[in-house]
C-alpha cells in the first residue's frame, strides 16, 4: 500500500463507523486480529516496509493507532472497541515480538480513551496476559480459542472462561460454542450439556443445514449435534 492508500483506508474505517452508527449500531469493533490488514501491519512476518509504517515497534502500530484515532475522532471513543489476538499465529501471521509490540499498542489504543479492548489468547497463564492487562484499565474482553479444528470441551468452554476471568478479564467472548449452541447461556447457567460444534462446513461451506438444537427443543436436545430438527417449529 502506499502512504496515499494507507490515509485513505484510515479514513474508510472512520466512514465506516460513521454509517454503522448513524444505522443504529451502538458502537463498532475494529478489527486488528487473525491476520487480517492491520494484523498484517503489525506483524513482522508480514510487514517489510521501510518507511513511517515499518520497521520498529512505534512504526508497526501506526496504522492500528491512525485508524482507532479516527474512527474515535468520528463516533467517539465509548463506541470504539479493538480486537487483537497477540501471538496469534493463524492465517499464517508471525508476530515476532509479540512481547514488545502488544503492550505498545495497548498502551497507545488506552490513551485515545477506547471503549473495550477484545483479545483472542488462549491461556492466562502467560505472562503477556498480565502485561495487557495491566496496560488496560477498561473492560477487558477474552476469547478462549478452544482450539481450532477440535472438538470443544464437555464443558462448552466454562473452566476455560474461568479461567480468563480469574486472571482479570472482564467478559469472556465464545465463539464456536455458540454457534453449535444458541442457548449457550442457558446452558451453562444450568449445566445442561453443550452441543459438539459440526466441523463440517463450519466455515459457512458445503450444504444446507438445519438449526442447532436448544434445551427447549425437549427429549431430542438431549441426543447430541448434528440431528434432524422440525425447523417450523423453531
Ligand atoms: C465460522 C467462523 C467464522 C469466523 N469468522 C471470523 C472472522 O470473520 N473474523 C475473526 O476475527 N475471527 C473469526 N472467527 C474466529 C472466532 O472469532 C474465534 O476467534 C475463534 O473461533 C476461536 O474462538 P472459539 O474457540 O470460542 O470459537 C471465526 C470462527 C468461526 C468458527
Amino acid at each position: 500500500m502506499t502512504v496515499e492508500e494507507i490515509r485513505s483506508t484510515v479514513a474508510d474505517f472512520a466512514a465506516a463507523a460513521r454509517k454503522a452508527v448513524d444505522a443504529g449500531f451502538a458502537g463498532v469493533e475494529v478489527h486488528a486480529a487473525n491476520g487480517y490488514l492491520l494484523h498484517q501491519f503489525l506483524a513482522e512476518g508480514t510487514n517489510h516496509r521501510t518507511d513511517a509504517y515499518g520497521g520498529s515497534v512505534a512504526h508497526r502500530i501506526r496504522f492500528v493507532v491512525e485508524v482507532v484515532q479516527a474512527v474515535a475522532d468520528e463516533v467517539g471513543p465509548d463506541r470504539v472497541g479493538v480486537r487483537l489476538a497477540p501471538g496469534l499465529t493463524v492465517n499464517g501471521i508471525e508476530e515476532g515480538d509479540t512481547e514488545d509490540i502488544c503492550p505498545a499498542l495497548v498502551t497507545a489504543l488506552n490513551d485515545i480513551g477506547s471503549a473495550y479492548l477484545h483479545i483472542v489468547f488462549a491461556d492466562p497463564a502467560q505472562p503477556l496476559f498480565q502485561d495487557i492487562r495491566k496496560a488496560w484499565p477498561r473492560t477487558l474482553i477474552a476469547n478462549p480459542v478452544l482450539g481450532w479444528g477440535s472438538p470443544l470441551p464437555a464443558d462448552g468452554g466454562r473452566h476455560a472462561a474461568e479461567r480468563l476471568l480469574a486472571a482479570g478479564a472482564d467478559l469472556i467472548s465464545p465463539g464456536r460454542p455458540f454457534l453449535a449452541n444458541p442457548d449457550l447461556v442457558e446452558r451453562l447457567r444450568t449445566g445442561a450439556p453443550v452441543n459438539p460444534v459440526r466441523e463440517e462446513g463450519l466455515m459457512y461451506t458445503g450444504a444446507a443445514r438445519t438449526a442447532a438444537p436448544t434445551t427447549r427443543t425437549s427429549r431430542a436436545s438431549r441426543r447430541p449435534w448434528p440431528r434432524r430438527v422440525r425447523t417450523d417449529r423453531l
